[in-house]
């Protein structure tokens, strides 16, 4: 009987089917429990390059930023903050489109060494050593991912306990970069601008000089045009205004000259373009107003009388 059972070929055949049964199910096994070892796996490998990046941090970045991350006051900017990490913050303002994790590792890698006027009393250092800095591009990532790691923290800080320094090279007023005017509504944050910009009129004269209009327009010489020049010079610029656009008033043609510059573009300046097109943002409607009637008036004053 027993030996009817294994020598008969039916039976052979039946053992080797249900061998290959049990190695079908073993391998199936291994599959399924490799995708939860790998996210383990991923998890402390993720868990080592943030405690890397937290030494490193320490070591080069901690005298600059504070220990944690949350910046030196009037020495380098705080990271370890609410308005750093959320969307509307400070990614928003410097106009960045990538994600704030390509943000952060570029700007460690590369530094921010070439700002000529800066807020700050020294630069940021260039550390990777594809750019001359002193570190391997794996510490950059580390350092990237003991930044990022702060993001849950940061974006738990009330507006009290954000430590965010506004930044110069921001168009939103110093006055507004922070947690509390981005946790306002958008009619809450447009009614605090307008608020802000009615106790803060500047004279077209101080426009002129803070915007840096003059770096490109001439207001004491005629419109004599040549490539190379940064702009039309404005000295007759009242005798010109009204014939630029045909239906458009002197005032009408200043005031879009303004506030979009492409609109119209003055011949010979096609290919310069660097009329910035943000004034609008920067400007407060009664400002611009004021800016049009200065510009259009032939005695103007160029310096304010005291
Ligand atoms: C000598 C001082 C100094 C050191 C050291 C320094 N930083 Fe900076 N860092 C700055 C300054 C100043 C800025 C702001 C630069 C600017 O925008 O003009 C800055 C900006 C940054 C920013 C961008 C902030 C933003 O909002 O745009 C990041 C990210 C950053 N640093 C990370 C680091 C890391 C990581 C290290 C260490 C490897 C480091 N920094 C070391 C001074 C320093
Ligand atoms: C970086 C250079 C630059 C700056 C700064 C600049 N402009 Fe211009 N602007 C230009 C150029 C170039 C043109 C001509 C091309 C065009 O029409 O857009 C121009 C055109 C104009 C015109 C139309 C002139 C004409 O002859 O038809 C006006 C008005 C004007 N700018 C006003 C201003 C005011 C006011 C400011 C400051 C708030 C300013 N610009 C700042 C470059 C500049």
């Amino acid at each position: 009987m027993h030996r009817l059972y294994t020598r008969s070929p039916i039976a052979k055949i039946m053992w080797g089917i249900l061998s290959s049964l049990v190695g079908i199910i073993v391998l199936l096994m291994v599959l399924v429990s490799e995708n939860p070892r790998m996210e383990a796996q991923t998890l402390n490998w993720e868990g080592r390059s943030i405690e890397n990046g937290a030494k490193l941090f320490a070591d080069n970045c901690a005298t600059c930023h504070g220990p944690n991350g949350q910046g030196l006051l009037g020495r380098a900017p705080g990271l370890n903050s609410y308005y750093f990490f959320t969307e509307t913050g400070r990614i928003k303002d410097v106009g960045w489109v990538g994600t704030l994790e390509d943000y952060v590792l570029l700007t460690i890698a590369a530094g921010r060494p070439s700002k000529t006027e800066s807020q700050w009393p020294e630069v940021m250092p260039t550390w990777d050593g594809k750019f001359g800095g002193p570190m391997r591009g794996d510490q950059v990532v580390d350092l990237t991912a003991y930044v990022m790691n702060w993001e849950a923290s940061a974006l738990a800080q009330t507006p009290d306990e954000d430590p965010f320094q506004p930044f110069d090279d921001v168009i939103l007023p110093a006055e507004f970069q922070n947690t509390a005017y981005l946790l306002l509504s958008e009619e809450e944050q447009a009614a605090a601008l307008e608020e802000y910009r009615a106790r803060n009129i500047r004279s077209p004269q101080e426009i002129w000089q803070s915007e840096a209009c003059f770096a490109c327009h001439n207001l004491e010489v005629n419109q004599v045009d040549y490539a190379g020049q940064n702009g039309p010079n404005f000295a007759d610029l009242h005798e010109r205004a009204d014939s630029r656009v045909a239906g458009m008033t002197a005032e009408e043609y200043v005031y879009e000259s303004i506030v979009s510059p492409r609109a119209f573009v003055v011949e010979t300046y096609e290919e310069v373009g660097q009329m910035p097109e943000n004034f609008a943002e920067k400007l407060s409607e009664d400002e611009i107003q004021a800016l049009v009637a200065w510009l259009l008036d032939p005695d103007r004053e160029v310096t304010e009388e005291e």
